[in-house]
């Protein structure tokens, strides 16, 4: 009840503002309708709403770049494949700015509807903290500082990319748009926390080449199973590079696939695995691999499906803001180019990518003013 009463003085404040930037003529964009908290809200609620997984982001990208174009943004769509697109604005007509802000807008599946719980302070949903949160967040940030007439022509743009939760393709292709940047801000889930470095990722899946046969003569076939489960411990043993930084890497078999059927020898069997990298190259870390596999069998063959990535170190030089590393990857590799870049972002990395996926309402309000000191402290260094 209290918060319905708050909700209509705040709806009372926002219509006299309304109603005084239209007498006085002022233009719409100067109106606290669109960067106060209901803005947030709002845009992270249109936004949570609008299904986008990996592949389908068409109908958010569309919904952004008019919502962009609404605030008089320069909108630029840029073609990524398909019918996807990344979403590129800027304030005025200068293309080149010296602060890039940009996060994704596709999410993992399955899609979780908004939901609001716990008396309206936690914001339920697929990507509303990753990475829906950040995207709303860094707009409102923006048009805070837009309305407080900090930011010149120049100074920062938006991007918003596709394809963040499988191979970065949105991201790669940004590098296309031919621009550079003395800092780029990136968001995703860091907890209010300045993210010092990620983790290095890469992917491969183990084949075993069997025989089939009947069961009940062993020596008549090879068992691809078998072959692979040997395989695998091997690879669960492998002593692979630690660093007092990022910890220890580590490995996920993630999926095991083989065989027909308990009476039959299976002829081929697979798994699919993930490395998550503390420590060194990973050229290194890839040669480890074969080497363990190869040395259980040499009929188990290595296919790399993610060439990956090293550990990322990011810089985190602002003060003011709590420090920690992050395991997960990140679309911070995929921009090639000289600039600073930052990590920041609200919500937990830990309830991402999980059915329980949620933000607080004081998170999000949080990270705007965080947002606002890292385009802050970047616009104030030398060039
Ligand atoms: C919109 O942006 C253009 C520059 O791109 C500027 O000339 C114009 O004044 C802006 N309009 C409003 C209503 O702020
Ligand atoms: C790293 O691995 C070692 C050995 O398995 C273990 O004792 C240690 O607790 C691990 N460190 C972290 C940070 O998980
Ligand atoms: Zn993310």
């Amino acid at each position: 009840m209290q918060l319905l009463i708050t909700r209509f003085l705040q709806f009372l404040a926002v219509t006299s503002l309304l109603t005084i930037a239209l007498a006085s003529q002022e233009p719409l964009l100067s109106i606290s309708a669109t960067h106060g908290i209901d803005a947030l809200l709002s845009l992270h609620r249109h936004l949570v709403r609008i299904e986008s997984i990996t592949g389908a982001e068409r109908e958010v990208s569309d919904y952004l770049a008019s919502y962009l174009r609404g605030l008089n943004y320069s909108v630029e769509r840029q073609s990524v494949w398909g019918d996807r697109y990344n979403v590129f604005a800027y304030a005025g007509k200068k293309r080149n700015n010296r602060v890039l802000v940009t996060s994704h807008i596709d999410t993992v599946p399955p899609f979780y509807d908004y939901e609001l719980r716990e008396r309206g302070t936690q914001i339920y949903g697929r990507g509303s903290a990753d990475a829906k949160g950040c995207v709303a967040a860094q707009i409102n940030a923006v048009e805070r500082l837009r309305a407080d007439r900090a930011l010149s022509a120049g100074d920062v743009a938006l991007l918003f990319v596709v394809g963040e939760e499988t191979i970065g393709d949105g991201m790669r292709a940004a590098n296309r748009l031919g621009l550079a940047w003395e800092a780029v801000i990136f968001g995703e889930p860091t907890a209010l926390h300045l993210a010092t470095g990620h983790k290095g990722i890469f992917a491969f899946n183990v084949h075993a080449h069997g025989k089939s046969a009947h069961s009940g003569y062993p020596e008549l076939g090879l068992n691809a199973n078998s072959l692979l489960i040997r395989g695998l411990a091997a690879l669960e043993k492998l002593s692979l590079p630690s660093s007092d930084k990022f910890g220890n890497t580590t490995l996920n078999v993630g999926r095991i696939a083989g065989g027909v059927a308990a009476n039959v020898i299976p002829a081929e069997a697979e798994a699919s695995i993930a490395v998550r990298l503390a420590a060194g190259t990973v050229e290194e870390a890839k040669a480890l691999v074969v080497e363990a596999v190869h040395a259980v069998d040499r009929r188990l063959e290595v296919h790399f499906t993610f060439e990956g990535y090293g550990p990322v170190d990011i810089d985190s030089d602002v003060d003011g803001f709590p420090k920690m590393t992050v395991n997960y990857g990140t679309d911070i590799p995929h921009l090639h180019g000289t600039h600073r870049r930052y990590l920041y972002g609200p919500g937990s990395i830990l309830v991402a990518h999980s059915d329980h996926e949620h933000v607080s309402v004081r998170d999000l309000e949080e990270a705007v003013g965080g947002y606002e000191r890292l385009i802050k402290d970047a616009l104030g260094r030398e060039r």
